[in-house]
């Protein structure tokens, strides 16, 4: 049965990141600039939908670059590739192995492919008494606040309407693994409002992929002192976006957080809590 389990979420994580169907080429309905050109494209679009015809874009893409995340898919239910699914199996395995206290989180979840493998993982394990938190605007990113935040100042993540899903698009992927029930918890809204009053008691995963340096932030402040000792903090973003890295230093340095930071791919990062502040 255990081995059943292995297999199932090496598949599950295959399928989340759409490998099976890589050779196969990715299109989307053309969507781009200059305005004028989007303009054109709607209107031929409706022309030509009784005909089930589209202006479509070709995603660059290979195997390679879905197994580091590299490019951001038009249908994977995850963008965060193979090396990133595999190295939060191995953290939620081991705070299991190891019985360390609490739940899971991802702060921005994009469809929801991370937080879907976290779920699936607790029930090929038969855990019960853990929830996979799912924490997203699903509106996309905000504007910067450089007030607050002047690292973010001139960010434009909060301008790509791809990294807008909806929180029942991402309810639908849940359900369509099968997977959406009480133990999957939906925190709607910014991190900086919802985070603060959150009613999350301990975490042992803590997984950040909000991408700017005030997302990263807001989660680090909220929730690292929730994050059990021998719990796992993974940074996303840290090799991606130097905002985020940014937000890690400033933090671990203002906490003196001396754990060794460990390297999962060309982007992300994660270390083991050691010790508590
Ligand atoms: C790059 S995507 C996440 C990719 C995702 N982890 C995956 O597995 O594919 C970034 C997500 O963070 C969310 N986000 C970023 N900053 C946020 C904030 N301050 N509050 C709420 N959601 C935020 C966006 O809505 C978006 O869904």
């Amino acid at each position: 049965m255990e081995n059943q389990g292995a297999k199932f979420i090496e598949l599950l994580k295959k399928v989340l990141i759409d490998y099976h169907r890589i050779d196969l080429e990715e299109y989307r309905p053309l969507n781009g600039n200059p305005k004028i050109l989007t303009a054109i494209v709607k209107l031929f679009n409706r022309r030509y939908r009784g005909k089930k015809i589209a202006l479509c874009e070709l995603n660059d893409t290979s195997k390679e670059k879905r197994m580091q995340g590299l490019d951001w898919p038009y249908y994977a239910d995850t963008m965060i590739g193979m090396k990133r699914l595999d190295n939060l199996e191995f953290c939620v395995r081991d705070v299991i192995k190891n019985n360390v206290e609490g739940d899971f989180i991802e702060l921005g979840v994009w469809r929801g492919g991370a937080t879907i493998l976290m779920r699936a993982l607790l029930k090929v394990m038969n855990i019960t008494d853990r929830s996979v938190w799912v924490a997203d605007s699903f509106e996309g990113l905000p504007r910067p606040d450089e007030k607050t935040y002047p690292v973010d100042k001139g960010d434009q993540h909060h301008t790509y309407t791809e990294l807008a899903i909806s929180l029942e698009q991402v309810k639908n992927n849940f359900e369509k693994y099968g997977l959406l029930d009480e133990q999957v918890k939906f925190l709607k809204g910014w991190f900086k409002d919802t985070l603060p009053t959150a009613p999350i008691k301990k975490l042992a995963v803590l997984r950040l992929d909000g991408d700017m340096y005030g997302s990263t932030m807001d989660g680090l402040v909220n929730l690292y002192p929730k994050l059990s000792v021998g719990g796992y903090v993974i940074i996303d973003d840290w090799g991606a976006v130097p905002g985020c890295k940014r937000a890690v230093q400033d933090f671990r340095n203002k906490h003196n957080i001396k754990e060794e930071i460990r390297q999962i791919d060309w982007g992300g990062v994660f270390w083991r809590k050691e010790h508590s502040y």
